[in-house]
C-alpha cells in the first residue's frame, strides 16, 4: 500500500507547509529571501534531528564535508533562517540560496545551480517523524546540500552540473545528468583510510540513510557503469557509487559535466541500448 505524504494526513501540517511555501510564491531571485517566524515544533524538530546526525557525521560524513560543517556552522539549537545561512555561504564559496515554495522542476533547479544558487525548502518535515523526511525539507537542503555548498570544491561541482544540464535539449540527456548527481552529490560515498564515508547530501542529511549505506553494494565510480542502473529515491539505496579520493570525485564529474551535451550523452546510452539487445 502507497504511503500517504503528511500533508495529507495531517491538515495542520499541510497548512502550516503551504503558508510557508506561499512566502516564496512569485519572488525573483533579486528579491530577499522571506523570514519565517519558526514555532516551537519547528525549532524542536531542528534540534533532534541535529544532534542526531552530529554524533553520525564524526563517524560516517566525510573530511570536507565536516570541515565545512564547521566553517558554515549552521545552528544546531534552532531553525536558522535561510538569509542568514545564505550570507554566510556567499562569503565562503559564492554559493547563495534562494527559497523554493516547493520542489523545483529538474531543469529550473539545475539553471540556478549554473547560476551558484540553491533553490531551498523552508520548511521542515512533520514532527511525528523527525528522523525521515518523505521529500526534501530545509533539513535536508540546508544540512544537506547547503553544507556542502560551503566547501569550493563540492561548490564548483554543484556550478557544472547546473552548465550542463543548461547545455542540453534533450529530457533524455537531463535525466542522465540528474541521475549522475543522484549518485554523486546526493548519495555519494568517498574512501578515507580506507573507511566508505558519505559525502553525499541524501545520505548526511538522513539518519536511516547513514544507518544502511554501508550495507549497499558498492561499484567504483564509472560514467558508464552508472548508465546501466536503475533507481528509487524513495527508499534507502541499495547500491551506491564510491570514490577513492574527492580527486578521482572532481576527475570524474569535471570530465563529464564539463564537456557533455546531447550528442555524447546519446551516443553513451545508445551504447547501453546496443550492449542491452546483445544480451537478448
Ligand atoms: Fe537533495
Amino acid at each position: 500500500m502507497q504511503r500517504q505524504h503528511a500533508s495529507i494526513t495531517d491538515a495542520a501540517y499541510g497548512q502550516r507547509r503551504s503558508e510557508i511555501g506561499a512566502l516564496s510564491a512569485g519572488l525573483t531571485p533579486d528579491d530577499p529571501i522571506p523570514l519565517v517566524e519558526y514555532t516551537d515544533w519547528e525549532h524542536e524538530v531542528w534540534r533532534l534531528v541535529c544532534a542526531d546526525l552530529a554524533v553520525r557525521h564524526r563517524v560516517d560524513a566525510a573530511a570536507p564535508y565536516l570541515q565545512a560543517a564547521e566553517e558554515l556552522a549552521v545552528p544546531l539549537d534552532h531553525v536558522p533562517q535561510l538569509r542568514d545561512v545564505s550570507a554566510r555561504l556567499a562569503s565562503m564559496s559564492g554559493f547563495r540560496l534562494q527559497s523554493a515554495a516547493a520542489l523545483v522542476p529538474l531543469k529550473e533547479f539545475c539553471g540556478s545551480l549554473a547560476n551558484s544558487v540553491f533553490r531551498s525548502t523552508q520548511y521542515l518535515r512533520h514532527p511525528r517523524s523527525p528522523l525521515y523526511s518523505e521529500d526534501p525539507d530545509m533539513l535536508h537542503d540546508l544540512v544537506g546540500h547547503g553544507i556542502a555548498l560551503a566547501n569550493t570544491r563540492f561548490a564548483h561541482l554543484y556550478r557544472l552540473a547546473g552548465e550542463a544540464a543548461a547545455r542540453v535539449q534533450s529530457a533524455d540527456a537531463l535525466q542522465f545528468i540528474g541521475k549522475v548527481f543522484w549518485f554523486t552529490l546526493e548519495c555519494g560515498v568517498v574512501r578515507e583510510h580506507g573507511e566508505r564515508k558519505a559525502y553525499g547530501a541524501t545520505l548526511v542529511s538522513s539518519y536511516g540513510e547513514l544507518d544502511h549505506f554501508r550495507s549497499a553494494a558498492f561499484l567504483p565510480l564509472d560514467i558508464e557503469s552508472l548508465v546501466d542502473i536503475e533507481y528509487d529515491i524513495s527508499t534507502y539505496q541499495p547500491l551506491l557509487f564510491e570514490a577513492d579520493s574527492l580527486d578521482q570525485v572532481e576527475d570524474v564529474l569535471g570530465a563529464f559535466w564539463g564537456s557533455c551535451d546531447d550528442e555524447s550523452i546519446a551516443a553513451l546510452l545508445d551504447r547501453r541500448s546496443r550492449r542491452v539487445g546483445s544480451r537478448h
